[in-house]
């Protein structure tokens, strides 16, 4: 029987926020219990868009792992592992870049959106045509199964597919696994704002947060535009706050939607009991982190056996494609 392996990264460019837990993390602990994970920090595809002063990766990276055993990501089962410390990721990379013809790069349309979006990082490059081939190379090394992703990178799952049938026409023999793309749902969940949550607009939540930046942020939370006043009847499933209710303690969403649909809470109230909840869920783990950021051998020992175990995979798999392309 064939296992079930899964490989999902992050890219270190900053700390980690609440989009991050809804979005990602809190699907990989529970990924953990069904596959062999391998969770990693694409610190080349940071590169990628942090060229210009790449200064933060190594401890953004650090710092992200930190968060992800805080919240529940377990190094005794889950292999976690930094991108450029396996550098069979670049190996594999060149023989992709040799068979993946240019046009499936240049029409990705994450590769268009990305450079409309990101003018200010001059993101035309080389390299950055390159990432989803990159990302590939990731998936395809560990033979993963599966890849947990969000509708935004299923593009990139597809072009691995192929990328993976290609190679697989040109050498014949079928050493290489199609991985299948494991949508996750993930329930509506924005920033502070109203926008998608995300460090340039400055609406996030992060999961190291401090009470009193939680009771701040989530003070300055917009509710339901039509409820002016306290005895103003409001519409929770237009309220942000509400949305944040469904996600940290839906067991009382039912409670919260009477508060505010028959007015019996205002928001300010709401917000106020919204707070503690967050600082209930954040607190303890973000006590962990800080934790982990002081045993700093601890974890740079969890990090060097990730690479290990890593690299004896990736070996393999490197091996196995050189073999079959009689490069060795
Ligand atoms: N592109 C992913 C992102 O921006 C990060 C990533 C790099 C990744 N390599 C990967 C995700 C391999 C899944 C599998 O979030």
């Amino acid at each position: 029987m064939s296992e079930k392996v899964i490989l999902s990264a992050m890219r270190p460019t900053g700390k980690l926020h609440l989009g991050h837990w809804v979005g990602a993390l809190t699907n990989w602990v529970k990924l953990q219990d069904e596959y062999k994970c391998f969770f990693m920090v694409a610190d080349w595809h940071a590169l990628m868009s942090e060229y210009k002063d790449p200064s933060s990766l190594k401890e953004s990276g650090f710092d992200n792992i930190c968060d992800w055993l805080a919240f529940g990501i377990d190094p005794e089962r889950s292999v976690i592992f930094v991108q450029s410390e396996v550098p069979q990721h670049l190996e594999l990379l060149m023989i992709f870049s040799a068979l993946v013809p240019l046009g499936w790069l240049s029409r990705c349309p994450t590769f268009k959106e990305q450079i409309k979006q990101l003018k200010d990082k001059e993101i035309n490059t080389y390299g950055f045509l390159g990432y989803p081939a990159l990302q590939a190379a990731d998936i395809v090394l560990y033979k993963a199964t599966s890849v947990p992703v969000g509708e935004d990178q299923l593009p990139h799952l597809e072009l691995c597919r192929e990328i993976v049938r290609r190679f697989h026409l040109f050498y014949k023999k079928k050493v290489l696994i199609e991985p299948q793309p494991l949508l996750t749902k993930t329930p509506r969940f924005l920033g502070l704002d109203g926008r998608k949550m995300s460090k340039s607009y400055d609406n996030c939540i992060a999961l190291d947060e401090g009470d009193e930046g939680i009771i701040q942020k989530v003070r300055s939370m917009i509710t339901d535009p039509a409820r002016k006043t306290k005895k103003d009847p409001g519409h929770p499933e237009v309220c942000n706050v509400f949305d944040y209710y469904c996600i940290f303690k839906p067991e009382i969403k039912d409670e919260v939607s009477d508060w505010c649909r028959n007015a019996k809470k205002g928001c300010v109230e709401c917000k106020s009991i919204l707070s503690d909840i967050l600082k209930e869920f954040i607190g303890p783990r973000r006590d962990k982190k800080m934790d982990f950021l002081k045993r700093k051998d601890y974890i740079y020992d969890i990090i060097k056996e990730g690479r290990k175990k890593a690299k004896a995979v990736a070996e393999e798999t490197v091996s196995q494609v050189k073999t079959v392309m009689k490069l060795i």
